[in-house]
């Protein structure tokens, strides 16, 4: 389950779901949105920030063991896209900033989340990266798109179509972090950076956000339709049926194109 609450002027959401390194499960993604609409209500609330439970891990992504029910026909991955596309605009929407705290393991899902706010921090500990292609799994439009925006293509290219994890500095290199800590520096490093955004005009950063928004937008029109059927290949895939059970299983998987 995720957890919601709020410590001074800072709303928190964390992952809590540590038995599976904080892996998203359907019902975490939908209640960030709820999370994020209270926060957004909220005069006190003047920065959210998300990280898991525990320093193992931020998120290692989509709840893999839930794919087979949830992510699997075709109707049900355009149901979970458009989940995703819901929680990640309720979170690149607010008016206010948004920080990922991040130690151990931040993948897939877990690491959209956290390009979807402002600002990423993390631990020396922190490991990055985005396995779509050891999943056979079509990885949705808003997330290339922001993976894009963020490291531009060279990097966003390498992580895709390597599907392999970064370390943090590795990750502070590509654009990814905003800054690295030692693990044990990273909550007193982050309550500094929370404090000084609470305290900062909320109208400004509004404005800023608005603004930094709106030139992403004016980026030209993508086919959507050629994208949606990219995902949608994959997502009848025999490579895509292999991708998540080889995960359960515990051994490699077996890629034929098909
Ligand atoms: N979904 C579901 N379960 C997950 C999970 C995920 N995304 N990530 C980890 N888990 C579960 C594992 O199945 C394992 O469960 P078990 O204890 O019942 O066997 C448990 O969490 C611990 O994972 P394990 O792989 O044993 O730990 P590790 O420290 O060796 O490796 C990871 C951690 C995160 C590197 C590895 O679990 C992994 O690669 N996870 C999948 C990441 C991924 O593909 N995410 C993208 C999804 S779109």
């Amino acid at each position: 389950m995720i957890v919601v609450e709020k410590r001074g002027p800072v709303g928190w959401i964390v992952f809590n779901q540590p038995a599976k390194r904080n892996a998203l499960s359907n019902a975490m993604w939908r209640a960030i949105p709820e999370a994020m609409r209270r926060f957004e209500a909220d005069p006190e609330v003047r920065c959210v920030a998300f990280r898991g439970a525990g320093i193992e891990a931020f998120s290692a992504g989509a709840d893999i063991s839930e794919f087979e029910k949830n992510r699997s026909q075709k109707a049900s991955v355009a149901e979970y896209d458009d989940l995703l596309d819901k929680v990640l605009h309720s979170i690149q929407g607010s008016r206010k900033p948004t920080v990922a705290m991040i130690y151990g393991y931040c993948l897939g899902g877990g690491l959209e989340i956290a390009l979807a706010c402002d600002l990423r921090y993390c631990g020396q500990s922190a490991q990055f990266g985005i396995p779509a292609a050891k999943l056979g799994l079509g990885y949705n439009v808003e997330g290339h798109k922001r993976l894009l925006e963020t490291v531009g293509h060279a990097q966003a290219r390498e992580i895709m179509l390597l599907g392999r994890r970064y370390s943090a500095d590795e990750a502070l290199h590509m654009g990814l972090v905003n800054k690295v800590f030692a693990d044990g520096d990273l909550e007193a490093q982050s309550a500094d950076i929370l404090a000084a955004l609470a305290a900062n005009a909320p109208l400004s950063i509004a404005n800023s956000k608005t603004i930094f928004e709106e030139y992403v937008k004016a980026q030209g029109i993508p086919d959507a339709e050629a994208m949606r059927a990219a995902i949608e290949r994959c997502a009848k895939s025999e490579d895509y049926q292999e991708g998540r059970r080889a995960f359960m299983e515990k051994r490699k998987p077996s890629f034929r194109g098909k």
